[in-house]
């Protein structure tokens, strides 16, 4: 039995991230450079510019599309412009994703269209476009969503929406990874725990709610961005060919209790 030690290697594929200007995107489109893949940016961040640059500084191949994923048509021709650019897409890493904190009896029909429309609508139709040419192809592909912990529990917090929005990205993900395994995609998604990023900045304004939040994980700390490079590598590569549909945490035992 030979086991290959460039398991984890990605050259000559190319992925497309959504929203890598900042956080856990930026990591992941780092991430995959790092391991060999040109990448392909949708995103709304004129910062997406430095991810870019430092995609290059790698050797490799970049593109950043200004792009709204919440608007399909945007997102049909920002697909279309990587690959014309980059080529045929490998690898999807559905990553854009917004959060509001209002109590339920609150949220207004605006916030829930406003997260539904980037965290679920803009997944599927990204999904989707990318889905579709990776049948046309004939050679399969990866597509890897970024859903949460709060796609499987509940919280206080005032993020029903997000929470809504991510437990259907979890089973979209099944339902995908059933529907196109016939055409050699594998579908799966990741739950990060408490990431320190801008959209958790908030948080550490409050120091009972950051200690609340940091006991609930085993490990007692939130995690970093590029704590979720490992597992989207494993889910783009080589190393999982018989991994779908599966949702991974990476949450420092949040889940675990
Ligand atoms: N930070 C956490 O604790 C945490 C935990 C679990 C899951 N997540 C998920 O990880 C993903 C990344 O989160 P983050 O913490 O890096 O957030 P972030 O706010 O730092 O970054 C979000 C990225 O998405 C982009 N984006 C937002 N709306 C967009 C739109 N309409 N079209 C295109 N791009 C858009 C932003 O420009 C940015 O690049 C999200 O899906 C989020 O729900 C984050």
């Amino acid at each position: 039995m030979e086991i290959d030690a460039d398991l984890f290697r990605l050259d000559g594929k190319v992925a497309l991230v959504t929203g890598g200007s900042r956080g856990i995107g930026k990591a992941i489109c780092l991430g995959l450079a790092t391991f060999g893949a040109d990448v392909g940016i949708l995103g709304i961040s004129s910062a997406t510019a430095d991810t870019v640059r430092e995609i290059e500084r790698r050797g490799r191949r970049a593109l950043f599309v200004p792009t709204d994923v919440s608007r399909i048509d945007e997102v049909r021709a920002g697909v279309a412009e990587v690959e014309r650019v980059l080529g045929g897409i490998d690898i999807l890493v559905n990553n854009a994703g917004v959060g509001v904190v209002t109590p339920a009896e609150a949220v207004t029909e605006e916030e829930w269209h406003q997260v539904m429309g980037v965290n679920l609508r803009g997944l599927f139709f990204t999904s989707q476009a990318v889905g579709q040419s990776m049948i046309r192809r004939g050679r399969g592909g990866r597509i890897i969503n970024i859903a949460s912990i709060f796609g499987i529990v509940g919280s206080e917090l005032g993020a029903s929406v997000y929470h809504a929005s991510k437990g259907a990205v979890v089973n979209l993900t099944r339902a995908l990874a059933c529907e196109w395994a016939k055409h050699g995609i594998l579908v799966n998604s990741i739950g990060p725990g408490f990431i320190v990023t801008d959209m958790t900045a908030a948080i550490h304004e409050q120091p009972r709610l950051e200690e609340l939040l940091t006991r609930r994980h085993a490990l007692g700390r939130f995690g970093r961005p590029e704590e979720i490079v490992g597992a989207v590598i494993f889910m783009a590569s080589a190393a999982s060919t018989f991994v779908t549909g599966e949702n991974l945490f990476v949450d420092g035992g949040y889940t675990a209790w």
